[in-house]
């Protein structure tokens, strides 16, 4: 077996120790429901959710993720290197209200299929309006957003149910690590 197989099953084993909050289980699923190809992520960190993403994603699927601190994308890059598919992860180093509006015309992408918004929950609404400013939510375009209980975005939550352009549901857990603390993911979809 390479190596870079054993990095993984090593990785998908370790479901059981508290990785991943429930809420990020469930997500898993959807993934495994549907094919999405046009994929964006926001708040990279070191790269393991987007590891672990793009392993249930068709190989030509195109995967965007940003990430503002740069010792974190250097991390992040040699992890996915080890694991042999930084070559299907595109890691942009800087902020995302600078980045969102570029991507249009840097990737040649009229939409997203799915975003996942796991970076600063103070910034989810403001990132979340720029992305509908600059026309990359389309219609049946899926928006998972991460920690929206605990931390909490609660001004994301307030916008997205209240607004009649999309269904929306909270997918309740507990948080990651804290069996005492509940969390959960708010998935939605462009109407
Ligand atoms: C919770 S961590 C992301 C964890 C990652 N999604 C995972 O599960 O592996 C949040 C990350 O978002 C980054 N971040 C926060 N605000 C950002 C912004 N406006 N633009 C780009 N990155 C940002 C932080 O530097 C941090 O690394």
């Amino acid at each position: 077996m390479i190596e870079k197989d054993k990095f993984l099953i090593k990785l998908f084993k370790q479901e059981n120790q508290k990785l991943f909050s429930n809420s990020v289980r469930v997500f898993f699923i959807l993934l495994r429901i549907k094919i999405y190809c046009i994929f964006f992520f926001l708040g990279t960190f070191l790269g393991y959710s987007s590891l672990r993403i793009v392993t249930q994603l068709p190989t030509d699927a195109l995967f965007i993720t940003i990430e503002a601190n740069s010792e974190s994308v250097k991390t992040a890059r040699s992890i996915h290197e080890y694991a042999g598919v930084a070559d299907r992860i595109k890691i942009i180093n800087g902020d995302t209200q600078n980045v969102i509006p570029r991507l249009s015309t840097d990737f040649h992408i009229d939409s997203f299929d799915l975003i996942f918004i796991d970076h600063y929950k103070e910034v989810y609404l403001r990132d979340f309006k720029i992305l509908e400013e600059v026309g990359l939510i389309k219609s049946e375009t899926m928006i998972v957003a991460d920690n929206v209980i605990t931390p909490g975005a609660p001004d994301y939550l307030e916008y997205i149910r209240t607004n009649p352009n999309y269904i929306t549901k909270l997918y309740e857990a507990k948080l990651e690590y804290r069996e005492d603390l509940v969390d959960g993911i708010e998935i939605s979809i462009r109407k």
